[in-house]
């Protein structure tokens, strides 16, 4: 299946080549189809060659070939099917092209797929389905079904007595009984959109800020795709992030998502005080973290050692959570060490022997142990860091806590994401330590600080 981009480009490469006997160039291609850089030009050309409908010699300038020359038809794309839900309007009247085979198999037109409720039938999250009209479809069938006048939903149709069966293909959801349905097709066939696919792929978001509310960015990756995240999250509403909303439920949700097997994310967050009572909602998000499949691997702190904040009938408040949260057990951990208070040869106690008497025996003693989990550090110009472009931001937090963090949880190479990442903290350390970095933020004013702050 070709989308109308990829057949207008394919159209361009065949007619190119027929008249001049040789393929067009990158340039050439991006100038006719008005596209932005070569870069997009190489993206279609892989997408095709892919597809199988192109092939080009390695390194070589006008080596590309139209390699399948099948006829080909277009039929409607008629918009976007998710479980339960309506299709989306489509703005524009689009179409896809399909093999003219198909063209005998009776009236057919394409649904853009959203969800994961039919993976078990090999239909995914951004594939196309090809849909043959017809008002009836055996038991079993996967079919576009019109519920409650203006549902429509793609399942697997089963009648019962009195009732109908709308199966999803997916064990962790339940099916849908309804009095009637409206068949408007069955399912007859399923692409799978290589140019979504590889827009998912986080490989393809590397090394870059994004400006984005972080829960649709998450929807834009693949799962199982990001080490480590270190992040925080606006407190409570705390400080004025130019008025974003913030949900915290559906971003617990897509972290975990997101986070491959053995990824960790860290989580750094300090409750409010209102009228006297701390909001304890850091621990409410905890809760909410392990709901979502999270371990809590650890409940750390980050002690600042220079807190100008105080309070008249409480003592200074000078710490805030760092939650390590793992997605099963974590696949990396490379501990900090600190120097030993006591350190080279000594005496040491030995085993009592059968006399009962205390013996020593001459050891060494290690120079450096692990860290424990209260890490201090100092705050402010200088400490959090001494680059001043940071505090055009409210809340930094220390560039040396996220580097700790990004040496204990992650390896060279590895991808290191922060989806709310102000003034660009994390992603500064995580280039700074020869890891990929992926930032984001709601704001644009922090989205260019970032950017500012990292070089780019
Ligand atoms: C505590 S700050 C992060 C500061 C960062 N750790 C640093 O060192 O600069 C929280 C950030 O979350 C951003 N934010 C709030 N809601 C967001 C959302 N829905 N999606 C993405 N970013 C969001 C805010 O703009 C703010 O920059």
């Amino acid at each position: 299946m070709l989308t109308k981009k990829q057949k207008n480009f394919l159209d361009y490469i065949q007619e190119y080549t027929q008249k001049k006997g040789i393929s067009p160039s990158h340039d050439e291609v991006r100038k006719h189809l008005k596209l932005a850089s070569v870069s997009t030009v190489s993206h279609y050309m892989k997408i095709l060659q892919e597809k199988g409908y192109i092939k080009r010699e390695k390194n070589t300038a006008r080596s590309t070939e139209v390699e399948k020359r099948e006829s080909l038809i277009s039929i409607p794309f008629k918009g976007y099917i998710a479980a339960g839900q309506p299709i989306e309007a489509v703005e524009e009247f689009e179409t896809v092209t399909i093999p003219s085979s198909y063209a005998s198999t009776g009236s057919l037109f394409a649904l853009g797929v959203k969800g994961d409720s039919m993976i078990d039938e090999g239909i995914f999250d951004g594939d196309t389905v090809i849909i043959r009209k017809q008002s009836s479809v055996e038991d079993g069938e996967t079919a576009v079904a019109l519920i409650n006048n203006n549902e429509v939903t793609l399942k697997k149709i089963y009648k019962e007595k009195n009732r109908i069966r709308l199966e999803p293909a997916n064990p962790r959801l339940k099916p849908l009984y309804v009095k009637e349905v409206i068949i408007q097709g069955k399912v007859i066939s399923t692409f799978r959109n290589i140019e979504e696919q590889d827009s998912k792929d986080v490989r393809n978001k590397l090394d870059k800020i994004y400006r984005s509310d972080c829960i649709e960015f998450m929807k834009s990756m693949d799962e199982n795709s990001i080490d480590l995240t270190v992040t925080s999250p606006p407190y409570d509403e705390l400080r004025d992030y130019k008025g974003y909303s913030f949900d915290f439920e559906n971003i617990a949700k897509q972290l975990f998502r997101v986070t491959k097997k053995g990824g960790i994310v860290v989580w750094v967050v300090g409750d409010k005080i209102k009228k006297g009572n701390k909001t304890l909602t850091s621990f409410k998000q905890a809760l909410y973290f392990q709901q979502v499949g999270f371990n809590v691997h650890d409940v750390m702190i980050y002690r600042k050692k220079n807190t100008p904040f105080m309070r008249s009938n409480a003592y200074t408040n000078c710490f805030e959570f760092m939650f390590v949260l793992s997605k099963d057990s974590p696949k990396t951990f490379t501990p900090l060490k600190v120097k030993t208070v006591r350190q080279g040869k000594e005496m040491l106690p030995f085993n009592k022997g059968a006399d009962g008497v205390n013996k020593k025996i001459m050891g060494e003693l290690k120079p450096e142990k692990t860290m424990t989990n209260i890490w201090d550090y100092a705050v402010g110009f200088g400490g959090s860091t001494s680059d001043k472009l940071a505090f055009d931001h409210p809340a930094i937090f220390p560039e040396k806590l996220a580097e700790d963090h990004i040496l204990s949880w992650s390896k060279d190479g590895d991808i290191v994401f922060d989806p709310m990442c102000g003034s660009g903290t994390t992603c500064k350390m995580a280039k700074n330590n020869n890891r990929h970095y992926i930032g984001c933020d709601i704001s644009e004013d922090y989205v260019k600080l970032a950017n500012k702050r990292l070089g780019n």
